[in-house]
């Protein structure tokens, strides 16, 4: 520990280093690594992605989605060049209902080949929108798929080979709502920018001249593309005026390496009823979750004492036992700017609050998750080679292997179970994501799961030490030739190397 422990601290040195050379012009390595700006931003009201529903010819639910440049205003007076779907930055939401067929008519007109992939859905992996879906410059890509999700969030975003960080950043991300019968019974908030808010996070970093910036240095690869400011589904300092006594927020972290903590101001608990893939069986109440990249929660807010409700973000160090306290643990929390927070959100309860129905004791059912169905365990190992990081390399593998587009690392038989034993050997914690499944957390280190972790999930936290064992299903689909990914969701992680591609076979 201790010599993986220095490594990090004489990378992070570096930087400061550099610094204090005067190669670079702060006096702040921290003001390098995470944006030194601080343009004005007066409050504004949250800004909610359009919803669209697609047009529905001869049975098929068809979007069109157009990857552009724009020109957004996230401060008053700048503007920042970003890209966008339909838009400046980010995307419309898509709202589908399962047991559709849908299809993606996605044109690319950013000036560099993209792709576009929904996250956390099963579906063909020719359709899935991976880095063998290249889209060209001025193409247009159309999959087609059935919706087989259980009503939840779920997104889209570049996945890019090896651009999904920069991209992702720029702006090339959007929302997914599925709907479903057994939901929609529920009765649950669900009036789309009324009562049903959905919260996209992002910290990002900008220049002087209000552009985002994006560094491809050995810290930033290592600790991945931090910022010092928040947006909100692109919006700073935002602020919301409830109408209804209760609030139901769906949210994603979008940062690129960011883990937030999530939790009001006035300590005001809550209660969870989603994960990535779905409703919990019951409602959870908790004043604190921790979203790792890609990963997302269902809340519910009761707004009942008319008091204004902020919610915000708490220190988070994502470097497991590194931030776990003394000097070194703090330093390092410093300079990993994991000590930041941010408001999320100043939700202020409007006079005429309209009144909502309660919370249902219970959601949805779901399966218990049983080992005994699994064929077989495989295991995959996270590694961050900090050696080869110091000579200006570095090394970001699982099982030894940097992701190679031309390899595949894994064949799996459809129609079977199997556990995925997820086991992190480096210094940081790791957010794990599977396309094409939505799985279960077994255990942690031989410990069942947290209660805010027992639904479906296609992203888990794997930290430093840990070995995360997850149940999957492979149903459906297989292809002998298009793999999915799995693979770290820090997109810095990702596109240095920490993934790797699996067939599922007939
Ligand atoms: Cu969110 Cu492989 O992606
Ligand atoms: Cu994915
Ligand atoms: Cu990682």
């Amino acid at each position: 520990m201790i010599s993986r422990r220095s490594a990090l601290t004489g990378l992070l040195m570096g930087g400061a280093g550099l610094a204090a050379a005067g190669v670079l012009s702060s006096r702040d390595a921290r003001h390098w690594l995470f944006g030194a700006t601080a343009f004005a931003a007066s409050p504004k009201p949250l800004a909610i992605p359009e919803i669209i529903a697609g047009e529905v010819r001869d049975g098929v639910r068809t979007y069109a989605l157009g990857l552009q440049k724009g020109i957004s205003q996230f401060f008053n007076g700048v503007e920042t060049p970003t890209l966008g779907i339909n838009g400046a930055y980010l995307g419309p939401t898509l709202k589908m209902r399962a047991g559709e067929l849908v299809r993606m008519n996605v044109t690319n007109r950013i000036g560099e080949p993209s792709t576009l992939h929904w996250h956390g859905f099963h579906l063909p992996a020719s359709a899935d929108g991976g880095p063998h879906q290249v889209i060209a410059d001025g193409a247009t890509w159309s999959p087609q798929f059935t919706v087989k999700q259980r009503a939840s969030m779920f997104w889209y975003h570049s996945h890019m080979v090896p651009r999904t960080g920069p991209q992702v950043y720029q702006g090339l991300a959007g929302l997914i709502y599925v709907d479903d019968d057994e939901t929609a019974r529920l009765d649950l908030p669900s009036d789309y920018g009324v009562d049903d808010i959905p919260l996209v996070l992002q910290d990002r970093a900008f220049d002087s001249n209000g552009s985002l910036i994006y560094s491809t240095s050995m810290p930033s690869v290592m600790m991945g593309m931090r910022g010092n400011v928040l947006l909100v589904n692109g919006t700073v300092r935002p602020y919301f005026e409830a109408r209804t006594s209760k609030l139901r927020l769906r949210i994603l972290n979008g940062s690129n390496a960011r883990f937030h903590t999530i939790g009001f101001a006035d300590r005001r608990t809550f209660q969870q009823i989603g994960t990535d893939g779905g409703l919990l069986e019951r409602p959870f109440e908790t004043s604190r979750i921790t979203l790792a990249p890609a990963e997302r929660t269902q809340i519910v807010v009761d707004l009942d004492d008319g008091r204004p409700a902020l919610l915000r973000t708490f220190a988070t160090p994502n470097t497991g036992m590194m931030g776990g306290g003394g000097m070194m643990g703090g330093m390092m929390e410093r300079m990993m700017g994991d000590d930041l927070s941010f408001d999320v959100l100043d939700i202020r309860p409007g006079a005429q609050r309209g009144k909502s129905a309660g919370l249902p004791d219970r959601l949805v059912s779901l399966d218990r998750p049983d080992p005994s169905r699994a064929v077989g365990t495989r295991r995959f190992v996270l590694q961050m080679g900090m050696g080869g990081m110091m000579m200006g390399g570095g090394s970001f593998t699982i099982n030894g292997k940097a992701m190679d587009m031309n390899r595949i690392d894994e064949a799996v038989r459809v129609g079977t179970t199997e556990i995925w034993q997820i086991e992190n050997a480096s210094m940081m914690s790791h957010p794990f994501h599977i396309h094409d499944v939505q799985f279960r957390v077994l255990d942690r280190n031989g410990a069942p799961p947290a209660p805010g972790e027992m639904g479906l999930k296609d992203t888990v936290v794997v930290a430093p030490s840990e070995r995360v064992r997850l149940l999957l299903s492979f149903a459906d689909y297989s292809d002998p030739d298009s793999p999915y990914m799995y693979h770290c969701h820090i997109l810095e992680h990702e596109d240095a190397g920490m993934m790797g591609q699996f067939l599922v076979t007939a």
